[in-house]
């Protein structure tokens, strides 16, 4: 008798290039996962100097914004794979949220995250949020140092991670 397939879902936050995003429809197209965007209730401004200005203050201030209720209930789901970029070295405080709003006891989390160089403590300050979860194969992926859309992670090695998440997870 075969285990039934982990329910898996990928959540993400996504701002400025649309890196995230991409990262994370390329895992969850890899898994058959579903997908969920993780959006703030206050938009973020579209001019890039002011939400990384923005994103200082908050990061600075450990800001925790109010997010819109996902279209899926994370609960439901025995593993969550969890993207965001770097803001200042650490998650996207949407993230930071997200975070707090799991129950992560018995739950595995897969942890990934885009950066233009400098990946600070991104992985580690989410596995700090999610306590009691199974962590595996977390990913950084290093995009161009200007905030732009130019991946400088061989693309074969995001192709590796997502080969190795869906055989961790069964799928
Ligand atoms: C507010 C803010 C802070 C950032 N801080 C960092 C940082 O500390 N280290 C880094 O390598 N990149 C930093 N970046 C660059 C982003 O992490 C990188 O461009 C990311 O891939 C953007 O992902 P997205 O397009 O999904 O929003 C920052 C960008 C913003 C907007």
């Amino acid at each position: 008798m075969t285990a039934a397939p982990e329910r898996v879902l990928v959540a993400y936050f996504s701002q400025t290039a649309g890196n995230t995003e991409r990262v994370a429809e390329q895992l969850a197209d890899g898994l058959g996962a579903d997908v969920a965007r993780i959006e703030t209730v206050e938009p973020y401004p579209d001019d890039y100097d002011e939400v990384v200005e923005q994103g200082r203050r908050e990061v600075d201030e450990g800001y925790e914004p109010e997010i819109v209720g996902l279209e899926v209930d994370p609960g439901e789901y025995d593993a969550i794979c969890v993207g965001t970029p770097t803001w200042w070295y650490t998650m996207a405080p949407a993230v930071r949220t997200f975070m707090g709003q799991v129950g992560w006891a018995g739950r595995t989390l897969v942890p990934f995250m885009t950066n233009g160089g400098w990946p600070g403590t991104v992985i580690e300050d989410m596995e700090a949020l999610a306590r009691g979860a199974h962590v595996v194969e977390p990913m950084e992926v290093r995009f161009d140092s200007t905030g732009g859309s130019r991946i400088v992670t061989p693309r074969s090695d995001v192709e590796a991670w997502v080969d190795r998440v869906a055989r961790e997870l069964g799928r």
